[in-house]
């Protein structure tokens, strides 16, 4: 069967071509090289394609997405991770890099990801770090890991495992069970409100509901870890936040109310607000 006659049965293209990739283990662009899907292939891709548009989020029926060019495990214990998380992890390597110039030879820079869900922030940045190391610029580095689920947890030892990455993961609501002083926090916590889970996009509701709800406005997360963060911020340390498209202004004023400075908002590639860096 021809790529484009599979489409037109499934009437799902990036789906499609999403399964293919996994299904035969091939680079995006080969799929689109391939003269003919045998049979198999073709009635197993319309399969899981059937059962993604009946509402399961298709890296829960593949095992796996990526994140950052990366390939990452997923299950339905975990949020599947998004494209727009990506920026997230970019101002996080700027800030890193900027660090590791003036760097300190006595004490590990210290990484905290909280809210980890399958480890892919934490992981990513552990090949910055790792690369960095190997240049000399960051002597050591630790980085910390933290969910309040047990199961996205053992998903993220997974993927650290996959990824080789020495990630120190914590079980613990937000910080009450996390010690020491971190030199960036980057955190993308749940900040849908809970009003608004699922209305635009209905396989939002086959993942894990505490991945999600922000609470009445979406904000909950951001006024609980910012009234107990500082703390736990090195001197020149910095939190980084990914925040709903409208929320930097309500986060911006719940910062500066709880002491913080020195907060920004940065655009997507949308060009809509996705996060905010907070400084002591
Ligand atoms: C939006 S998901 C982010 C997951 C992952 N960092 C990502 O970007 O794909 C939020 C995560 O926060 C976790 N979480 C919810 N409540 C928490 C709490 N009280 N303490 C720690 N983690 C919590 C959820 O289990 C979920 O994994």
């Amino acid at each position: 069967m021809k790529l484009a006659q599979l489409i037109a049965q499934t009437g799902e293209h990036e789906a499609t071509i999403q399964v293919l990739c996994h299904l035969l283990e091939a680079k995006r662009t080969n799929v689109f090289l391939i003269k003919d899907i045998s049979e198999p292939i073709a009635k197993q891709a319309i399969k899981i394609i059937e059962q993604y548009k009946k509402g399961t989020p298709l890296a829960y029926l593949l095992g796996s997405t990526y994140f950052y060019n990366r390939k990452f495990i997923v299950t339905p214990s975990v949020l599947v991770p998004r494209h727009d998380t990506e920026i997230l992890v970019e101002l996080a390597e700027k800030k890193i890099i900027a660090d590791s110039l003036i760097g300190n030879e006595n004490s590990p820079y210290r990484i905290l990801d909280l809210c980890c869900g399958s480890g892919i922030i934490g992981i990513s940045l552990a090949y910055l770090c790792d690369w960095l190391h190997q240049q000399n610029h960051v002597l050591r580095y630790e980085i910390t890991a933290v969910d309040y689920s047990a199961d996205a947890l053992a998903v993220a030892a997974q993927n650290a495992s996959l990824h080789h990455a020495d990630i120190n993961l914590i079980y613990s609501d937000l910080l009450t069970d996390v010690h020491g002083k971190f030199d960036l926090i980057v955190c993308n916590p749940p900040y849908v409100r809970t009003t608004d889970i699922g209305v635009e996009d209905p396989w939002v509701l086959q993942e894990p509901h505490m991945a999600l709800d922000g609470g009445i406005d979406g904000l909950f997360f951001y006024r609980r870890i910012l009234s107990t963060a500082r703390p736990h911020l090195s001197t020149y340390g910095m939190i980084m936040f990914e925040i709903g498209y409208d929320q930097a202004a309500a986060v911006e004023k719940i910062a500066l109310e709880s002491g913080y400075s020195s907060v920004k908002a940065y655009k997507d590639l949308a060009n809509r607000d996705r996060v905010v860096t907070i400084r002591v």
